[in-house]
Formats: C-alpha cells, structure tokens, sequence
C-alpha cells in the first residue's frame, strides 16, 4: 500500500512538473509574428546565402552560365535588380536551379529581397 501510495505521488508530482513546463512552452509560440521579417531583409543578410548554396555551383567563376556570377553582390544585383532572377526562380516552365525550383520559402526571401531593391 506504501508502495503504491508512493507512485501515485510521484505521477501527480510529474503531471504537475510537465503542466507547468507545458504552460512555459506556449507562451513564447502565442507571441505575434514579425511583420517586418521582409523589410529586414538584405544581400548580406538572408540573400547572398541562398544564391551562394542553390546557385553558385554554376553561377560563378570566370565563366559563369547565364553570363553572371551570382556569388558577389555588385554582378548578383545586376539580374536582381532587372528582373532576370525573379523571373526564372518562379517559373516551373524554365526553372533556375535548372533541375527545379527553390523552396518557398527561399523563393519569397529572394522575392522580397528584390521587390525592396536587391540592398546590400
Ligand atoms: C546546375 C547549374 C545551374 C544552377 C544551379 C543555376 N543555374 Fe541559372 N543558369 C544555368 C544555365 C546553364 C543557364 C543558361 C541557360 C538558360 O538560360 O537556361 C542559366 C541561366 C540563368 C538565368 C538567365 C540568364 C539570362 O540570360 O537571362 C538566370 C536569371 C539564372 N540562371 C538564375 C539562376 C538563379 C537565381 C539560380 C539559383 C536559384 C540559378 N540560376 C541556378 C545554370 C544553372
């Protein structure tokens, strides 16, 4: 009887022990998401990492394909800022990457980058 009287007390001490972690863990989530993660955003910031990782591999070098290198923010801003990138990043009929497009949400990151004006 002891015995079980000693269990029954450490489940109740847990199951409060795990609400209270529980309530600690909800809250952070309830707080309201930043509106201004886009205006943020910047070359050396969010987008030089995207270009880099999904397009350097071929975008970059003396002879880059396209004829621009991607890797640099004073040749990356140059399609950036004259619609060629946006316009091959978002489209499933001619894609860039080549063998298909980026995640969505690199795809919105490089978006919005360019929509502000590709800064540094
Ligand atoms: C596997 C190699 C490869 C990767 C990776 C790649 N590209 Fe390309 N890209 C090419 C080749 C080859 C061409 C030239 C042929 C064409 O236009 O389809 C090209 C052309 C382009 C053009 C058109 C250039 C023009 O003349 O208008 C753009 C814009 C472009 N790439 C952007 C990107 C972007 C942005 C990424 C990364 C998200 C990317 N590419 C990733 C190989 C690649």
């Amino acid at each position: 009887m002891n015995k079980v009287a000693f269990i029954l007390t450490f489940l109740v001490v847990v199951a409060v022990i795990a609400c209270d972690n529980k309530k600690g863990l909800i809250q952070p989530k309830a707080a309201p998401i930043p509106v201004n993660a886009c205006d943020s955003i910047r070359y050396n910031n969010a987008a030089k990492f995207i270009l880099d990782k999904n397009c350097g591999s071929c975008h970059s070098g003396p002879f880059p394909n396209g004829g621009f290198d991607l890797t640099a923010y004073s040749t990356a801003k140059v399609p950036a800022l004259s619609g060629r990138i946006s316009d091959r990043i978002t489209n499933t009929n001619n894609p860039m990457p080549p063998f298909g497009l980026m995640a969505q949400d690199k795809v919105d990151s490089l978006m919005c980058w360019i929509n502000k004006g590709a800064p540094q």
